[in-house]
This record gives C-alpha cells, structure tokens and sequence, in this order.
C-alpha cells in the first residue's frame, strides 16, 4: 500500500470485513446471535463454558451480586490445575506439546502436558513439604522459562495464591510487593538473560528481601555455571528442591471464590494495589475468552508474547490457553535481540497459527522495516491479535498487510489486569475498524457514558464503565476494600474502568487512553505517583510531577518536571543519577525518557500539582479550566 492510499484510508473511516475462510471455521461464527444469547440468560450462558470443566462439586448458583461484591459459581469446587493439566492427561493430550520454549539464542525445550504435569506436581509437593499451605503467599520473580509457567500453577495445585513481579522491577519494587502480600516464600532464578546480558535476579532478591521477616524460604532455579551461591537453610536449589518428590500432588479443592492469585498494578496512587483474582470464575472466563477471541482450535499453536509477570501472561499463556489444552510458544528476551527478524524466524519455525502482541512492539518493527518480517514464511498465521495500548491505524494496518499478508482477521483486545479476561474487540465475524477496540464481548455489557453514568451519545467521549459483573472480574484489592469499592462507586451502578472511550454509531469503542493518572508505556501500566514519589526520594529533590507525552514506539514516554532543593545545581550528570535512581526505585520501565529542572510547578490553591496544565503547555494544547490554579 502507498502512503497515499494510507492516507486516503485513514481519513475516511476504514471497514475491513473478516476474511471468509475464517469465519467459516470459527467457533463462534455470529457474533450478534452468541451476544444475544448471553443477553437473554447470563447466568445460562456462563453455566454452559462452565459445565465444559472438571469441576469437584457443582455450584448451587451461578451468581451472587451483592454490589459490588459477586460471586460466581457458588459452592462449586474445582482446582484449576486439575482443568489445565490432569483433564489434558488423563485425556488424550498427555503426549501433546503444552511448551516450545527457545531463548535468543535460539536454545529450545519442549514441555508435553505430561512433562509439565509431573514437574507441576513434584514442586507442589515441595511446596507443601516446606510449610506452604493453602492461601499462603508465595512471590514468583523469575524469567519467561518452563520453571516460571510451573511455579505459578504448583502454587494453585496447592492454593497457595501466587503473586508474580514481573522480573523488570527493582529490588525496591520487590520489595514493596512481597511485603504487601506477606510472602512465605519467594520463587527466583540466578538470571534472566535480554539482549545477550545475564540480569541477575538472585541478588535483586538477596536486596528485597533484607530483614523481610514474613519470608521463609527462596527457591531458586539455577542456570548458570558457576552455579550461584546458595545460603544457608533458607535458599535452595530449585532442582533439589523437587528431586525426591513424588509425581502426584493432590489437588487441593478450591472453592469457586478461594483465590487464585494477586497481582500488582500501578493506580493514581503512590503504591501499586493487589488484584485479586479467584479461581472458578477467572478459569471459566479465561477459557471462553481463548475459544472464543482467539478461535483457538484443537491443532493451532499459540504465541502470546506477553510474560507472566502481567495479566496478559497469566491469562493468556498460563491459565486460559492450558485450560483449555494449546501449544503454545514462548520466547525469553527482546524481540529483535539478535536481530529483527526474531519473532519471525520463530514464527515460521513452529508454524505459529495464532500470534498476540503489543502496539508498541509492532511500530519498534515497523521502524525496522518489512524486509525483516519477509525474510521468513508466515504463512502459518491465521490470526493477530493486539493488546495493552490503543493501535493507531497504522501500526494495524502494517500489522494486517505485512504480517497476516490481508488474510488474518486482527483482534484489539481491550481489557485489564482488573477485567481478568478481553472485554472489548472484534469477535469472530464482526468487520474490523483498525484504531477501534470492537464491540463488547459475549457475557459483557459495556458503554461509554457520563460522570453521572447516562451514556453518551455517538462519537462524543466519556468513561469506558461495564455494567454488569462476569466471571472473571477482580474480587478485591488486596488489604484494601474501600480501593476496590472505588471503581465501582465513582459512576452510579458501574464498574469504572480509568479509560476514557468513544461509541460509534454501529457500537464499536474507540479507547482514548486513561482517564486517571496512569500513564502507559510500552503497554505497562506506570503511575505518575509512583515515579513522582521515586523522584522526591532522592536527596537532591525537592517536588517533581510527571506526565505521559505521546511517543511514536513506546505509546506514551515519562517526562518528569523536577524542582531542586535549595543549593543544589542543575546538571546532565544529575538527570543521569536521578534516572538511575528511578530505576532503582522502581525499575527501568519506568525510568522518565526526559527530566526538566523548573522552578515552579503548577498546583491547585490546595497544594495539589496539576498534571494537566504540564501536560497541556508541554503538547502545546488548551489546558482547559484554570480556575482552580493558584497563580
Ligand atoms: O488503558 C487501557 C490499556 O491498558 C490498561 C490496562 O492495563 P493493564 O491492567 O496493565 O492490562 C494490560 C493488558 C490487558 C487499560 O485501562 N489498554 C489495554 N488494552 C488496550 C488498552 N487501550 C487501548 N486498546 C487496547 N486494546
């Protein structure tokens, strides 16, 4: 495609109807009838993906909405280990690869449903054997490797709740979160290796977790020789750990409502809240969304290239895609680490059939060029899907044409780490608009509406709400009600999602971004507090704000205002500490791109920095009302 006949296409508003080879195929070929459907009964319809899963005990209800407390599948018990793994053994999938792991190098394992079984319930019987027990917190901080997948699913065989950090963050990071959860145990490895470098994660743990008294033991895979040093009773090898273990682990039985997980995520707040994830309604969710999103089919491989440090690795590479019994790749490191043509040497090497990225990784290959992508044969791919940041039409239509090559429909799925599962995008069959999400899923009611909750009308911009609860909602945050109770207490009778949106007239929704103070780099979730708050810790600092500027790869960059203490001199060498030091704090994702020393920042007559008007002068855009501004 010219650029002019970009242009010509963006200007006027783009239609792409689904190939039709795939709708054909697809499990759900009418969108209109499987909403309606939903509409019409939801406890039915959400009983009918349920009653597809192994449970113990059936629910006595489906539902139970105490707003905004619900509960789904009540009195049902399950282990979603039992859904992700034994349904799959026991089945006829025991020998069927769960796994293609390759690092950059392009060092490769591959992992049956039975080889994962038995390493599942060997670390769970360790797990156990250490004192771990149900609702126990154990901290998984490890790279994308077999061993990660398994300690996440050997806490859930014994419901104990994991809590993966992401293995970017800081020890300070860390820190904050193991505290919070107060972990018995911490699952690690002595390094994960991007871009050629060994990050050494053992040691950000030995930092974390100094004088934490809740932990203890830390496991920790090694890979390296020579083998990092393990001290003392309370670290171990993860292989030791597991030797003399037997293959079979009990499951333990979950309640529906028992929790699953927690897992960290940046607000308007300076410290990152829990979300809680339970178990029946997060598998039943998860599992739909997989069928359903992204039409998985009993031969596909899956690629999700996601971690499961964040919700999209636990949803959509841990447990949806195990419940419901794909093979999946997953790759350690950076994309375009050696080269750009990485991913897609991956692709044509498993023969990819269904691949999930991020907006900010397809504009980094875009920039690099589509010789990369046309060097391999991606023939294989029959369906793209997109997540974590709006997609600017270009980046889905160089996506769509280079890529999928015009033949594989593309899914924008907007969700959350709260929303559990997609929420919003184009199922099976409907047409496509790129730079809009889609439509509602089956089994959500979604609108874009007022302060007051009235929805808007066509074209004009409000909050993204939902307005009914589903499965795999969050349940809490954890220690703290009053933080859950907020996102469904700002809008009347509707879960407030942060983002601000756009209906058209045929009800796709555009997402424009949040509406909080939560900027979103690269797809990560960064709050500007957290980084305000990791600024003003440093001793030459007195008061900075942050703001989130539009960048052309990463989505949104951080530019971080900062007023000096008295007698301290602006200097490169001092943006250079304080960077580093953000990236101590908190960790490099939310290290700011920019950092300018002011004198004065904007504030309300109360005190409070008004973001808005930073923002407002730096894009050079109407700062709006200035009328609470204290000068
Ligand atoms: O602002 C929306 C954006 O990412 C936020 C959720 O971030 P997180 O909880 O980290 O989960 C990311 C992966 C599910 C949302 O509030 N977002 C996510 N997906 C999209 C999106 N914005 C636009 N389009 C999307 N497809």
């Amino acid at each position: 495609m010219s650029k002019e006949q970009l242009d010509h296409l963006l200007k006027k508003e783009l239609v792409i109807p689904p190939p039709e080879e795939f709708v054909k195929n697809a499990n759900v070929k009418d969108y209109e009838a499987e909403y309606k459907r939903f509409l019409e009964n939801p406890e039915k319809f959400w009983e009918e993906v349920a009653q597809q899963l192994i449970w113990f005990k059936k629910w006595e209800k489906v539902l139970e909405w105490n707003y905004p407390y619900a509960k789904w599948f009540v009195g049902g018990k399950t282990n979603i280990t039992v859904n992700a793994l034994d349904r799959h053994v026991k089945g006829d999938k025991r020998n069927k690869v769960a796994f293609f792991w390759e690092d950059e190098l392009g060092n490769e394992k591959v992992v049956t449903y039975g080889e994962l079984y038995r390493l599942v319930n060997k670390l769970a019987n360790a797990l156990k054997r250490a004192g771990i027990k149900k609702g126990d917190r154990v901290v998984i901080y490890m790279p994308l490797v077999i061993e990660q997948v398994a300690a996440m699913l050997a806490c859930a065989r014994i419901g104990a709740i994991h809590s993966v950090v992401y293995a970017g963050f800081s020890a300070s990071a860390l820190r904050h979160r193991i505290e919070d959860a107060e972990a018995k145990m911490v699952i690690t490895a002595d390094v994960t290796i991007r871009r050629g470098r060994a990050i050494p994660l053992k040691q950000i743990v030995d930092q974390a977790i100094l004088d934490l008294p809740t932990v203890e033991k830390v496991v920790v895979l090694r890979r390296l020789r020579p083998l990092v040093d393990l001290i003392g009773e309370k670290e171990v090898d993860f292989y030791s750990f597991i030797e003399n273990e037997p293959d079979y682990c009990e499951p333990e039985e979950m309640d529906a409502e028992d929790p699953l997980f927690i897992l960290y995520t940046s607000g308007s707040t300076g410290k990152p809240k829990g979300v809680l994830h339970t178990t029946g309604g997060y598998m039943v969710g998860t599992y739909y969304s997989v069928k359903t999103v992204f039409d998985l089919k009993e031969d596909d491989v899956y690629w999700c290239t996601a971690d499961p440090g964040w919700i999209t690795g636990h949803s959509y590479i841990v447990y949806g895609p195990l419940v419901a019994g794909a093979t999946q790749v997953i790759a350690e490191g950076a994309p375009n680490y050696p080269d750009f043509g990485r991913w897609w040497r991956i692709v044509e090497k498993y023969g990819v059939n269904i691949f999930y990225t991020a907006p900010t990784a397809i504009r980094m290959f875009m920039r690099a060029g589509e010789e990369w992508p046309n060097k391999y044969d991606l023939s294989s791919l029959r369906l793209l899907g997109s997540v974590g940041e709006p997609i600017n039409p270009e980046a889905w239509l160089w996506y769509y044409r280079v890529i999928g090559k015009e033949r594989c429909p593309i899914v924008d799925t907007w969700w959350q780490t709260e929303t559990g599962a997609v929420m919003i995008t184009t199922i099976d069959g409907l047409p496509m608009k790129p730079g809009k999400a889609g439509k509602p899923v089956p089994g959500v009611i979604a609108d874009v509406v007022d302060k007051e909750g009235n929805p808007v009308e066509p074209e004009k911009g409000g909050f993204l709400v939902i307005k009914f609860p589903w499965p795999s909602m969050m349940r809490t945050i954890w220690k703290n009600p009053q933080r859950y109770e907020q996102y469904w207490n700002t809008i009347p009778n509707c879960y407030t999602a942060g983002d601000v949106a756009v209906k058209d007239k045929d009800g796709y929704i555009m997402i424009l971004g949040r509406a909080d103070d939560v900027i979103n780099v690269s797809g990560h979730r960064i709050g500007t507090m957290e980084v305000e708050s990791a600024l003003v810790s440093h001793p030459a600092v007195a008061e900075a704000a942050v703001i989130g500027k539009p960048d052309p790869v990463k989505g949104e960059a951080i530019k971080a205002f900062v007023i000096l203490k008295a007698g301290v001199e602006p200097s490169d060498k001092l943006v250079e500490d304080l960077k580093y030091h953000v990236k101590m704090e908190l960790g490099a994702l939310a290290v700011p791109s920019e950092i300018e020393f002011v004198e004065k920042l904007p504030k309300t007559r109360s005190g409070k920095i008004m973001r808005r008007v930073l923002k407002a002068r730096e894009l050079g855009i109407d700062p709006g009302d200035l009328s609470t501004l204290e000068d």
